[in-house]
Formats: structure tokens, C-alpha cells, sequence
């Protein structure tokens, strides 16, 4: 991945951010492609144009996916379909179809089956890491998706796709930790990790991120991969790059601008 293109999806990214839940309509043109990113900490609807520039970006925080796997079926359509309320707000055309993603050895069906069941098509099917690693044309290297509930991995050798994973570990057992730590609600302890980016928390969660690095290490122990492409909220917080470069010498570590939105982004951009 070469830089000027790195530089090209980290500007989108900041661009997502600026947008996201901004229902002000957009005058867009031309074929769009939206993707739904159904995770264990919230959903997110993004909507493309045709060269991959974002256009309408809505994220609810839910609760409706446990480790991956949908729990709460109606929960999840029907946060569906108020962010394509919201993004036909946004963009000011009907949406009639979306980008379907899974994690990696989940039923893809979980997630085809809440779109079809909130009024979508299904334009294509892809499992998130894997969507990351064909948006940031990796030759070779491992995606790491640290989400809210699992960690998603997964390997390319020669562009193609090698292996792929998915661990229960992500920012939910962080947020645990911090809360146990601290004898504070889930909710709150959540807000913490968000704002406070303070070395006594960093040291709180450290084990958890170490068990991260295990879980990665293993499963990319027997691939000579030369860099690490992270992915996922949960990578946003504080001492998480440094980490793996301390665990991964050796291994170029990429993180995006804003990696609450690389998936997002991904699974919208997936098959442009
Ligand atoms: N600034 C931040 N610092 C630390 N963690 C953050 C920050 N912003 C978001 N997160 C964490 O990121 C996680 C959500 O990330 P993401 O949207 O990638 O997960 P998800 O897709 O919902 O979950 P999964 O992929 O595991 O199903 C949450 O655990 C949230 O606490
Ligand atoms: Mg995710």
C-alpha cells in the first residue's frame, strides 16, 4: 500500500467523522453503494459514490450483537431502518440495496438476513477484515479488526486472501477490565476509556491488548507477513500502535486516521 493512497483513504476517513449522523442532504450523482456494518457495539450505514468517496456516514451505538453473531434479530432491523431513514434523509434517493458483512467463521446469513428482513437487497457478501484488506490493496500483510466484541484477522500472501479468523476479544473486555478495576458501571467505565487517555488506564488495560497480541501472534505465526493493518474502534485507544510494534518487531504497523470507520468503509467500498 503506498503512501499517496494511504493518505487518500486516512482523508476519507476524517471526512466520515465529519459527517457521521449529519443528516443535512447532500447533493450526490451518479450510482451509489452503501454498506451496513452490523457490530457487537454499534451499527454503521455508510454510503459511497462511485469512486469510493464517502457521502453519508450514520452510526447508532447498539446492543443487539454478541461476538460477532446477531442476537437481537428485530433489534437490529429495526436500527436498519431508521440509519437508511436517516441516510435517504442524507442523500435524497431511496436506498434499495446494501453490502452485507460478517465476521470471519460466523453464518454470513445472520447479517443477509436482517437487511433483506429491513427492506435491502443484497448487493454482495464479504467478511470484514477481508473487505479491509481488498480496499487497501494489500499484497501482503494481516488486517486486524479490534472491534467492540472480536478481534477479526485476516492473512494475504500474493493478494490473496490466505486466511481468515475471528476471536472473541475486543473493546467490551476492555471496558469490563476498567470497570472491574475501578468498581464502576459498564457505562460509565466506557466513557472513561473514551475521554481519558491517562497512563493508569493504559496500565488497567494493558493485559487485555496483551491478549490481543497473543491471539494475533498465533494466528499469524506460520505466514511471513511483513506488515500489520489495524482496524477497529477499539484500536483507538491510546498506546495500542506502540504495543504492537513492541510485540511485532520487525513488522510495519499501519493505523488508519480514524479506525472506528476502516470497516465501514470497506464493506461500502467492497466490489467498486
Ligand atoms: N476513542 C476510543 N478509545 C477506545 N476505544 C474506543 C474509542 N472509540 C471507540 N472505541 C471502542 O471501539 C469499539 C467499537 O468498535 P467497532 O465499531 O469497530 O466494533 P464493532 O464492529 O461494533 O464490534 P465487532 O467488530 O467486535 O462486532 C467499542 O468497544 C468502543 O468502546
Ligand atoms: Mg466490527
Amino acid at each position: 500500500m503506498d503512501k499517496g493512497y494511504r493518505a487518500v483513504i486516512d482523508e476519507r476517513l476524517r471526512r466520515i467523522r465529519a459527517m457521521v449522523n449529519d443528516e443535512i442532504p447532500l447533493r450526490t450523482e451518479g450510482p451509489l453503494r452503501v454498506g451496513i456494518d452490523l457490530g457487537t457495539a454499534d451499527v454503521v450505514a455508510l454510503a459511497v459514490d462511485h469512486a469510493g468517496e464517502p457521502v453519508g456516514a450514520f452510526l447508532e451505538w447498539a446492543d443487539v450483537v454478541r461476538d460477532g453473531v446477531v442476537l437481537d434479530y428485530w433489534g437490529a432491523i429495526e436500527i436498519v431502518k431508521r440509519l437508511m431513514a436517516q441516510m435517504r434523509h442524507r442523500i435524497g434517493r431511496e436506498i434499495t440495496s446494501a453490502v452485507a458483512a460478517y465476521p470471519p467463521g460466523t453464518d454470513p446469513y445472520s447479517s443477509i438476513n436482517v437487511l433483506q428482513a429491513a427492506g435491502l437487497r443484497v448487493d454482495a457478501v464479504v467478511d470484514e477484515p477481508s473487505s479491509v484488506a481488498m480496499l487497501l490493496n494489500i499484497e501482503e500483510g494481516a488486517v486486524v479488526d479490534i472491534g467492540g466484541g472480536t478481534t477479526g484477522i485476516s492473512v494475504v500472501l500474493e493478494g490473496r486472501i490466505v486466511k481468515t479468523a475471528d476471536e472473541p476479544t475486543g473493546g467490551r473486555h476492555v471496558t469490563l477490565t476498567i470497570a472491574g478495576n475501578r468498581h464502576i458501571p459498564f457505562e460509565e467505565a466506557e466513557i472513561l476509556k473514551r475521554s481519558t487517555a491517562s497512563p493508569q488506564l493504559q496500565a488497567i488495560a494493558m493485559p487485555v491488548f496483551e491478549k490481543m497480541t497473543d491471539i494475533v501472534r498465533t494466528h499469524i505465526a506460520t505466514f511471513d507477513v511483513p506488515a500489520i493493518y489495524l482496524t477497529g474502534g477499539t484500536c483507538c485507544f491510546p498506546g495500542v500502535e506502540e504495543l504492537f510494534r513492541r510485540e511485532f518487531p520487525g513488522k510495519e504497523i499501519v493505523l488508519p486516521s480514524e479506525p472506528l470507520f476502516l470497516t465501514p468503509l470497506a464493506i461500502a467500498s467492497y466490489g467498486l
